[in-house]
């Protein structure tokens, strides 16, 4: 097989149809960046190690970088380009905004899908689940305790706290866990 031969693919992106004509190795990370220009979507380690490349895949969070495009034709894409409704933020922005839930923000679009991937799964129930189901975005800036305040806030699992107030000291380790 001609290794160069490209192969059609068609997307449903950010509630937009799309085609393309890919190899098969391009992640789905390299097309949305390169082919769909939509560079929200953050390359971090490029080894599933970080969270940075996480968009959501018919609705459930996926790195992006380790996941081929061609695997996925005829398939719904959401990148944090589609996160907002037109002029409205989505609650999870709006809730980083407010909680300054970021430093450098390289991370904070795997962390925003993670979390509305994490919201859609109906699995936390606790910040600790958050905590724990958010383990797979790594921020290197330590703004963790602010993330998970802004996460915990749209869940309504806040109980009125601010961020970081009564929270267990935060360490990257536990984050990995
Ligand atoms: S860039 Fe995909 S997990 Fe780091
Ligand atoms: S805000 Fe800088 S890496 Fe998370």
């Amino acid at each position: 097989m001609d290794q160069y031969q490209e192969h059609p693919l068609r997307l449903r992106i950010n509630g937009q149809d799309r085609e393309f004509s890919v190899q098969s190795w391009v992640t789905l990370l390299d097309l949305l960046r390169e082919r769909a220009e939509l560079t929200g979507t953050k390359k971090g380690c490029d080894h599933g190690q970080c969270g940075a490349c996480t968009v959501l895949l018919d609705g459930k969070r996926v790195n992006a970088c380790l996941t081929l495009a061609v695997m996925h034709d005829g398939r719904e894409v959401t990148t944090v380009e589609g996160l907002a409704d037109g002029e409205q933020l989505h609650p999870l922005q709006q809730a980083f905004i407010d909680c300054d839930a970021f430093q450098c923000g390289y991370c904070t679009p795997g962390q925003l899908c993670s979390a509305a991937g994490l919201i859609a799964e109906g699995e936390a129930k606790s910040i600790d689940d958050v905590r724990e189901l958010m383990s797979g975005n790594v921020c290197r800036c330590g703004a963790y305790p602010q993330i998970t305040q802004a996460v915990v806030q749209v869940m309504g699992l806040d109980g009125g706290k601010r961020a970081g107030e009564g929270e267990k000291p935060f360490t990257t380790g536990a984050v990995l866990a």
